[in-house]
């Protein structure tokens, strides 16, 4: 049960990809009645992502609203917003979104937009961090799921988990490691955040117990 309002927490998920992060989350509400969230509207900027398929395979609405179809980038997030909002989600979950959003619209949601980076941050933000982090030579990456603000990557923290380079890896191999992981943490965080259970005080989240 979710604190939010002492009932399930309506999620919107945007994606701009593959939608395997959409898939993990989707299978671990399915699989966990303590849950406490639904996803009750997919959204993306690109007609053509693999996630909207799956969210209308699993009988999810979709909404596309494409930035070329506007004349603008406020425009286009306007729209975006107001037809995310038609759903009344009480949260919004960025599975692999790549487009910036502003203020006016994480402040529909505050502190209940997340996302979830296939990196350490703060190394290695923007759109090629696994690239980036095998071209530098570090030894560890990993995935960071984390509020979102106004700048790239760069909201409070959640949680991350490291995973290791190794020395034969191309982007696709560690990438698709990384997704490994991603699929475990991003549930997990959502399911916190639906449970009312995220305390965030600046750029600190702490991690409420649970209430028996
Ligand atoms: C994920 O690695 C996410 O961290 C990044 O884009 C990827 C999306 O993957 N921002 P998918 O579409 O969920 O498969």
């Amino acid at each position: 049960m979710s604190d939010l309002a002492g009932r399930s927490t309506r999620l919107a998920v945007l994606v701009s990809g593959t939608g395997t992060n959409l898939t993990a989350l989707l299978s671990a509400i399915g699989s966990d009645p303590d849950f406490g969230a639904e996803v009750v509207v997919v959204g993306s900027d690109r007609p053509e992502a693999g996630g909207l398929a799956r969210a209308e395979e699993a009988g999810i609405s979709t909404v596309v609203t494409a930035l070329a179809d506007h004349p603008d980038r406020v425009t286009w997030e306007a729209e975006l917003t107001r037809r995310l909002a038609e759903h009344r989600p009480d949260a919004v979950v960025l599975a692999g979104f790549m487009r910036l959003l502003s203020g006016a619209f994480l402040g529909h949601w505050p502190d209940r937009v997340i996302n979830t980076h296939p990196s350490l941050l703060p190394a290695f933000r923007g759109a090629h961090a696994v690239r980036e982090a095998l071209e530098y030579g570090v030894k560890l990456t990993g995935s960071t799921v984390h509020l979102v603000d106004e700048e790239v990557d760069h909201g409070p923290v959640i949680a991350q988990r490291a995973v290791e380079i190794r020395d034969d890896d191309t982007e696709e191999r560690l990438h698709a490691r990384i997704k490994e992981v991603e699929h475990e943490l991003l549930p997990t965080c959502v399911k916190l955040l639906s449970q009312g259970r995220l305390v965030v005080d600046g750029r600190h989240v702490r991690i409420r117990e649970a209430s028996k």
